[in-house]
């Protein structure tokens, strides 16, 4: 048969493979216990949207929307979707929808994974998974703290504690125009250092420009008109009370009058929690408010802020900061010798799991000497050998796995069935009373 080509995985879209499942497996053990004990509930919502949604929701004139979507058109019948490129949008479009918010607010939280089309590095893909959560119907500023502690909380678990916090005011909407307009100005007035993007999005999104890499216009961006400036009274209040609860609870922040976000629904509060560990992909979540975004998507005016934290980005700060993970073992590796022993093998296997033991029971035939390599490879503490001897016996011979090796061989011994599942059902017994002491 001619050589037959093998088909890759899609660039800067990662398998996750099972000696890395335990580390993810971990953060969401954590994620899970930490949201729960700030009632935030799961919205499982689709990984499809119709394209518009995130046209509305995000911006138009954003990186996401502009050059990072995956949109297409579905040829079975024409509608234009998109894989969601975050889900902010896409748990607001699903609020509203189902009216959730109609009798309470709602603190809800997602896990999963999003899509967009960047240029793949460490600790940015196409496909990434981010931990989010959005509370609706919240006037604020009290859940935007909540929630930023809720993020400290699960970043002291993960035991990746200090980053640093970085926080700013996007006002609202009438300040922002006003800013946006000194912005122009200014940046009109010096035109000769705009770059091509720059230049671009002078009139689209002006305070986009803030957020530059590009070292030529750092100067510039620094003495450009500052958004804080132009908050008034209300917006300022928010921002202060916002502070006080953060020193009250002992948070640690800065203020960065620069930090615009890369997603247009944003007033109010925004902010980054940010790593050294990584490089240039330092941000491990972002997040802050977005009243308008409701409306604007067509449901009540409902208040509302969130935040969604980029899973790979935690995990490998995770690994830099010294996290081991090991595969769990198999508490129990079962062997046989094909025909009758192999049925016998397969029941015996069954009545250890309902006393709670992890079994792998060999598939398969192949020598007792290959399946007790098996066995040992498996990092089983019991072999379990049920021959053919064994089997016409009603027996099974119990070999214990862990010690020294000579020692192992001496822990050998054959039992009737029912004694040696009564030994595995005291075993666990004791471990779940020593347990309870
Ligand atoms: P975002 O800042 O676009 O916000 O993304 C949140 C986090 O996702 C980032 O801080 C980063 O850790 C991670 N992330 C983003 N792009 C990538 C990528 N290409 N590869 C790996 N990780 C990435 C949002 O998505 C908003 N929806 C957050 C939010 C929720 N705001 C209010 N509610």
């Amino acid at each position: 048969m001619a050589k037959v080509q093998k088909i890759a995985g899609i660039r800067g879209m990662n398998d996750i493979l099972p000696s890395e499942a335990p580390i993810w497996e971990y953060f969401e053990e954590c994620a899970h216990d930490v949201l729960r004990g700030y009632g935030y509930k799961q919205i499982r919502t689709p990984i499809l949207e119709a394209t518009s949604l995130f046209k509305r929701g995000i911006g138009e004139v954003t990186d996401i929307v502009e050059k990072e979507m995956y949109c297409f058109t579905d040829s079975l019948n024409g509608e234009e979707l998109a894989l969601r490129p975050e889900n902010t949008a896409g748990v607001v479009r699903s609020v509203i929808e189902h009216n959730l918010t109609y009798n309470a607010p709602q603190r809800l939280w997602y896990f999963g994974p999003m899509f967009r089309h960047e240029r793949p590095q460490r600790g940015r893909y196409r496909q990434f998974h981010q931990l989010g959560v959005e509370a609706l119907g919240f006037k604020g500023p009290d859940v935007d703290v909540e929630q930023i502690l809720m993020a400290r909380r699960l970043f002291d678990e993960l035991e990746i504690l200090p980053l640093k916090l970085e926080l700013n005011s996007l006002g609202n909407l009438e300040e922002r125009k006003v800013h946006r307009e000194a912005l122009i100005k200014y940046f009109e007035s010096n035109r000769d250092v705009l770059d091509e993007d720059a230049k671009r999005r002078l009139y689209s999104n002006p305070l986009r420009i803030l957020d530059t890499k590009n070292p030529d216009m750092q100067q510039l961006v620094e003495a450009a008109p500052k958004l804080l400036d132009y908050l008034k009274e209300d917006s300022l209040a928010f921002l202060r009370r916002m502070e006080e609860l953060l020193s009250i609870a002992g948070v640690d922040y800065t203020i960065n009058p620069r930090l615009v976000r890369g997603l247009d629904y944003y007033n109010h509060t925004v902010y980054e929690w940010v790593t050294d560990k990584l490089g240039a992909q330092a941000t491990v979540c972002g997040g802050g408010r977005y009243d308008p975004l409701i409306e604007m998507l067509g449901g009540r005016p409902t208040p509302a802020v969130g935040f969604a934290m980029g899973v790979e980005r935690v995990l490998e700060v995770m690994r830099e900061c010294g996290f081991e993970s090991a595969e769990p073992d198999t508490e129990v590796y079962v062997l046989h010798q094909g025909g009758n022993s192999q049925g016998y093998a397969m029941m015996l296997g069954e009545i250890l799991r309902d006393a709670f033991y992890d079994v792998i029971v060999h598939a398969g035939e192949s020598s007792l000497k290959s399946q007790m390599k098996k066995a040992d490879q498996s990092g089983a503490k019991y072999a379990l050998i049920c021959g053919e001897e064994e089997t016409a016996k009603g027996q099974v011979t119990v070999k214990c796995m862990y010690g020294d090796p000579e020692e192992r061989f001496m822990k050998q011994e054959t039992l009737d069935l029912q004694d040696a599942i009564q030994y595995f059902v005291n075993l666990n017994d004791d471990f779940f009373k020593e347990d309870e002491e």
